[in-house]
């Protein structure tokens, strides 16, 4: 009897407790959504960008003659001949000139010329005919350089490695966005498989390299965040993979499209024994739509040299209240090119000691600390047949 009262009891205060728990999350959940709603209309630089799907395919290139283009492309699942392992050559990388023959077999004289005019183009649009180019009539370049298209088997091409199923309206459209300085051995790997295998997804995409000029420590945070921004000139891009080059997915059910963003791409690589512990960071392949990036600052800049951006970059997430997701399973293994890594230089030590004790402070830097101080030089902007270069100064503020 006695121990009947006391386990009522205990119930109803547990319930009490539990009652107490859901309100007061629903408040600040819902306090912090009309935060977010009206953050994002009173905050000018992110209004300026945001995505709008309909006004997307209104112009520019899905302007272009719809002929047959009258049905969606299909969702993963329905794509016929997806395998869970595709077969992948580590073994060397092969000259570009070489590279872009196996990608265009049948006309690459034609692809190079093409984009030998997409490149002047480019010139007159970005250096003389306005420096403001991504905003041109709420234009981008690649509408700019629409009438350049090509097409290419199943695709419709054009220059600086940007490719969209021609026989079906894509679902997303994905800037792959590729952190890079000196490894073009891994650069040429990485192109090989990677553009058959976005392909295969029937994806809109486009490869933007960006390139660290400086000789100053690599800053793996800052290369994503000119990335993002730079992106958006070309076009209007609903999400971004932002792609270490010595990463190569596995399985063709790896979605790049833009689903279950924020997204850490990486359950598994082969120089781990394919094991992620459940607290790892975001580093190697991550994922976000477009306002989620905008949403969380984008990147920190804090960071030369090895070590932290991504650690940094998972408790953003957290802060904005997004949920990070991760496959389980073979979905999401990876295989990383080992060969050509950089040297290690003297004084990595030193700075992955000052970067992990920048870490502890994170929290107070998320407002002031990414997109919204980030500086650098005007980019030099390249077209080349399968990416774009964009190569960039960048310096400490
Ligand atoms: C953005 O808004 C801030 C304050 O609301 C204002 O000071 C700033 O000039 C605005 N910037 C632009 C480019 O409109
Ligand atoms: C999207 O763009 C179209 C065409 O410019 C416009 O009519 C529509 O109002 C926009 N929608 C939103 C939600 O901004
Ligand atoms: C892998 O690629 C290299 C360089 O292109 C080539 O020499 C080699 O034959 C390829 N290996 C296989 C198994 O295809
Ligand atoms: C850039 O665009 C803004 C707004 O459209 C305009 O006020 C400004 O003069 C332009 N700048 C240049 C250099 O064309
Ligand atoms: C912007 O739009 C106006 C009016 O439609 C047009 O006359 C002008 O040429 C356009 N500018 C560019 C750079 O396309
Ligand atoms: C990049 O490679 C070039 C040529 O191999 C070398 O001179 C330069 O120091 C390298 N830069 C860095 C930052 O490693
Ligand atoms: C690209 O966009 C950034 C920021 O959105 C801007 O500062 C830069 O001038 C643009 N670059 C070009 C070439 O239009
Ligand atoms: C990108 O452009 C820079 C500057 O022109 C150049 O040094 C670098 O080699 C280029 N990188 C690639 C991968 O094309």
């Amino acid at each position: 009897m006695f121990y009947r009262q006391a386990n009522i009891k205990n119930l109803l205060f547990l319930l009490v407790c539990i009652t107490v728990l859901v309100v007061t999350t629903l408040l600040f959940t819902l306090g912090d959504i009309r935060r977010t709603v009206v953050g994002r209309t009173s905050d000018n630089w992110t209004s300026s960008l945001q995505i709008n799907r309909t006004h997307n395919v209104a112009m520019g290139v899905h302007k272009l003659p719809q002929n047959q283009q009258s049905t969606k492309c299909l969702a993963l699942k329905d794509i016929p001949h997806l395998v869970d392992s595709r077969p992948m050559n580590l073994t060397a990388g092969i000259p570009m000139y070489e590279l872009e023959r196996t990608i265009f077999p049948d006309h690459p004289e034609r692809i190079r010329d093409v984009v030998s005019r997409g490149n002047r183009k480019l010139q007159r649009l970005v250096y003389t005919a306005a420096a403001n180019v991504s905003l041109i009539n709420g234009s981008r370049i690649m509408e700019g350089l629409a009438s350049l298209q090509v097409r290419s088997g199943d695709y419709r091409y054009l220059p600086g490695g940007h490719w969209r199923p021609a026989s079906c309206i894509p679902r997303w459209k994905v800037a792959i966005v590729v952190p890079f300085r000196n490894r073009t051995v891994q650069l040429s790997i990485f192109l090989r498989y990677m553009i058959p295998f976005l392909q295969k997804q029937q994806l809109e995409f486009a490869i933007y390299i960006v390139n660290q000029e400086s000789d100053n420590s690599f800053n793996r945070g800052m290369l994503l965040n000119v990335g993002f921004l730079e992106a958006l000139n070309f076009s209007h891009w609903d999400c971004f993979v932002f792609h270490d080059v010595d990463h190569l997915p596995l399985s063709e059910f790896n979605p790049y499209g833009c689903v279950d963003l924020p997204r850490h791409f990486i359950g598994g690589a082969d120089n781990r024994q394919y094991k992620v512990p459940p607290w790892a960071s975001m580093g190697g392949v991550c994922g976000f739509t477009t306002p989620q990036f905008w949403q969380i600052n984008g990147v920190a800049n804090v960071y030369w040299g090895w070590c932290c951006e991504d650690d940094d970059l998972k408790v953003r997430v957290r802060m904005a209240r997004l949920k990070r997701t991760r496959y389980k399973g073979t979905i999401g293994y990876y295989k990383t090119i080992s060969i050509h890594h950089e040297k290690i230089k003297k004084g990595v030590k030193r700075l992955e000691r000052r970067n992990r004790k920048l870490l502890k402070t994170l929290r107070s830097r998320v407002k002031t600390d990414g997109l919204t101080n980030l500086k650098y030089d005007r980019p030099h902007l390249e077209l080349h047949a399968l990416y774009t270069n964009i190569s960039v100064k960048i310096h400490r503020s």
